[in-house]
């Protein structure tokens, strides 16, 4: 990890650093939050609507409060961005040293809300705009998908990597919209049409942070999406990255989790895919 790690204690003949409790609680968080979920999905979800197409369930509530409570007890000066604590108003910034846990408590809510089987928990850590760990837990595959900046990337303990497609022709891609997809439509679908033209196959899973996810284990080949949250690709981002893949913006420079575009591929394919996203923009 790239921070200096400061020694907290000495376990059975190991070591204690800063940096792996950061990684030990995160992951503990992430498994207790599965359970969680995977207890509430054998209910009825309660709905309420955010807006016309943005739904939240009691779930969402009680998991992020049950994260934010266990994390503020852990690490009591970090910044804790949670999607439902953040409500519709600005989206609370770290400081250049600040370290700010960024978490999405039920990532795939309409998923969830309507018993389709593809939703997850995510929790990233970053120190300013440096994103250090992530981690994303999938309850329905019981599958966690783990990393940290310079550590390497794995699901369930295995290590993890991107494909080798090295052609847009031969890729599967994903994607998602927004939440203002209906008052844009003609602008997203500009995107989508090119994809649609050049590539195997385009998936809207409805959770980018398992879409991300997909990128890193070769599942997905590469991911494009317009105006995610920090919550949404801090974890999953880091996940890519440290399978090997690569992460920007749409015209592949730094990406910035508080910007409005999401592009990561297994690196090969990076550039076809600037490329056609490129086309897809209005003339
Ligand atoms: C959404 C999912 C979806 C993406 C949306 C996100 P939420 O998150 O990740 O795949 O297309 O842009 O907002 O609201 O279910 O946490
Ligand atoms: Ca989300
Ligand atoms: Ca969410």
């Amino acid at each position: 990890m790239s921070h200096s790690d400061g020694r907290v204690g000495r376990g059975a003949g190991r070591v204690t650093t800063m940096s792996n409790r950061l990684l030990e609680v995160a992951c503990e968080i992430a498994e207790e939050a599965g359970e969680r979920i995977r207890e509430a999905s054998r209910s009825q979800a309660r709905i309420e609507h955010k807006g016309a197409v943005d739904l939240v369930t009691e779930t969402d509530l009680a998991i992020e409060a049950f994260a934010t409570q266990r994390l503020r007890g852990e690490f009591p000066d970090h910044l804790i961005v949670g999607e439902e604590a953040s409500g519709s108003g600005g989206i609370a910034r770290p400081g250049d040293d600040q370290l700010a846990w960024y978490l999405d408590p039920v990532d795939g809510t309409t998923n969830f809300a309507h018993s389709y089987p593809q939703y997850a928990f995510s929790l990233g850590l970053a120190r300013g705009r440096v994103r250090l760990l992530g981690v994303v837990h999938d309850p329905t595959r019981r599958e966690t998908f783990v990393a940290e900046t310079g550590g390497g990337a794995t699901c369930n303990g295995e290590p993890i990597a991107v494909s080798e497609v090295g052609d847009l022709s031969r890729a599967l891609i994903g994607t998602g919209f927004p939440y203002d997809r209906r008052e844009h439509l003609d602008f997203y679908f500009g995107f989508l049409r090119e994809f649609i033209m050049e590539t195997h196959g385009i998936r809207r899973a409805g959770s980018a942070a398992l879409d991300l996810c997909c990128v890193a284990s070769g599942r997905l080949d590469g991911f494009w999406e317009w105006k995610l949250k920090p919550w949404d690709t801090v974890a999953g981002t880091v996940i890519v990255s440290e399978a090997g893949g690569q992460v920007s913006d749409f015209r592949g420079a730094a990406f910035e989790p508080y910007g409005e575009q999401t592009l990561v591929s297994n690196g090969r394919l990076h550039q076809q895919m600037i490329e056609t996203l490129g086309r897809g923009f209005p003339d």
